[in-house]
C-alpha cells in the first residue's frame, strides 16, 4: 500500500515534470524562431558631398548618365526592399556636410560617404567620420584610381571600412550590401 502511494507520487511527479519541460523547450524554440525570422531594420546616411547635385549634366558624362534624383530612387529602393531606412544629404560646402554628420550620426547605424573632390583634401571630414565610429563606405561613382594622379589618393577613404570605386551608381548598392553584411 506504501509502496502504491509512493510510486503515484513520483508517477505524479514525473508527469508535472514532463509538462514542465514540453513548456521551457516551446519558450526557447519559439523566441530562437522569433529572434532568426525579424529582420532587424537599420537607419543609413547617404551623403554627397560637392557639384554632384549636377549629376546627369552632358559636361558631367564621365560620372553616368542619371542624374542626382535617379540615383537617390535607386537608392531608395534598395533601402524600402531590406526594410530599412534612409537620410539623404547632398551639399557644396565641407562644413555643412560636417554639420549634417554631427547631427545626424546618432540615429545611423551606417554611412555611405561620397565626400567627391573633398575626399582628396578634406582632413575635417576626416576627422569627422573619425570622431562618430560609425560603419562608413566611401564610394565613387568613377574610378579615382585610373584618373588624374592628384585624385588617387582619398584622405576621407582612410576613415571609412572601405572605398568602392568605378562602378557607377552600382557602387552606392554594393556599399549598402557590405553595410548589410557589416551590420548583421
Ligand atoms: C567623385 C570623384 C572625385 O574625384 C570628384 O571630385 C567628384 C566625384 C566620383 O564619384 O567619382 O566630384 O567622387
Amino acid at each position: 500500500m506504501i509502496f502504491n502511494k509512493f510510486s503515484l507520487k513520483c508517477h505524479e511527479y514525473e508527469k508535472f515534470w514532463g509538462y514542465a519541460k514540453l513548456i521551457i523547450f516551446k519558450i526557447l524554440t519559439q523566441n530562437k524562431f522569433i529572434l532568426t525570422s525579424i529582420p532587424m531594420s537599420k537607419n543609413i546616411l547617404i551623403i554627397n558631398g560637392p557639384n554632384l547635385n549636377f549629376l546627369g549634366r552632358p559636361e558631367m558624362s564621365i560620372y553616368g548618365k542619371e542624374t542626382l534624383a535617379d540615383l537617390h530612387s535607386i537608392i531608395y529602393q534598395w533601402i524600402t526592399n531590406a526594410e530599412w531606412q534612409a537620410r539623404f544629404f547632398q551639399n557644396n560646402s565641407e562644413g555643412e556636410i560636417i554639420d549634417y554628420i554631427q547631427n545626424n550620426f546618432e540615429w545611423a547605424d551606417g554611412m555611405v560617404i561620397n565626400p567627391a573632390a573633398f575626399s582628396h583634401t578634406s582632413i575635417a571630414i576626416y576627422d569627422c567620420i573619425k570622431s562618430i565610429s560609425l560603419p562608413s563606405i566611401e564610394v565613387h561613382l568613377s574610378n579615382i584610381y585610373h584618373r588624374e594622379e592628384f585624385r588617387r589618393i582619398s584622405i576621407t577613404g582612410l576613415a571609412c571600412e572601405k572605398i568602392i570605386a568605378g562602378l557607377g551608381v552600382q557602387g552606392y548598392i554594393e556599399a549598402l550590401e557590405d553595410l548589410k553584411k557589416i551590420l548583421k
